[in-house]
């Protein structure tokens, strides 16, 4: 169990020098990864992107699309190496509380089916399946569903 006493991770909002580092970490996490131009759009549209760092050194990034009262997550990732040391479920109560400050009630996100890791952190933090989005990831040999799930802030 990786119950997270004592919090490790620092924040900063993520900044378009930090893409090629990212850009590192995304290509190795991702079977789809994003793109560069992704991570810009990201910021141009001023969506919550944040960079979270451990000891320093960048263990992971999130982006989020804020509408009035409700949060999307897009992306939370935390470097390959540093998995399943609770620094994601750290990630995400920072998330929650950033969202929660900005004025959101529930936070939405939408994942493939065969993201084990995804699937299970999302629950593990209260996150509830509402819907299916039937296709809509591309998927090696075709379409993958997405799962929507959803989370009171
Ligand atoms: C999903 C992700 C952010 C989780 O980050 P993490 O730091 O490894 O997560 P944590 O260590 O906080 O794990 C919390 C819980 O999630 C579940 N979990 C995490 N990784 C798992 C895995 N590989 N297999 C099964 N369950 C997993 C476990 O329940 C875990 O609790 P436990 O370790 O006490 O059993 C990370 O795996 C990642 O960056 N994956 C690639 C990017 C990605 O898929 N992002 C989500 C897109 S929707």
């Amino acid at each position: 169990m990786n119950a997270v006493l004592k919090p490790r991770l620092t924040y900063r909002p993520m900044r378009l020098e930090d893409i090629d580092a990212i850009m590192a970490i995304e290509k190795t996490i991702y079977p789809f990864p994003w793109t560069t131009g992704n991570f810009v759009d990201s910021l141009a549209s001023g969506y919550s992107a944040w960079v979270c760092l451990e000891g320093g050194v960048m263990a992971g990034y999130a982006v989020m699309m804020q509408a009035i009262d409700e949060a999307q997550l897009l992306n939370i990732s935390i470097a390959a190496e540093r998995q399943r040391a609770g620094l994601g479920s750290e990630l995400l109560e920072y998330l929650f509380a950033t969202a929660k400050a900005s004025g959101a009630v529930r936070m939405l996100l939408e994942v493939r089916p065969s993201n084990v890791a995804g699937c299970a952190l999302y629950r593990r933090c209260g996150f509830k399946e509402i819907g299916r989005r039937r296709g809509y990831y591309p998927a090696h040999g075709g379409r993958e569903d997405a799962i929507v799930m959803e989370r009171a802030l």
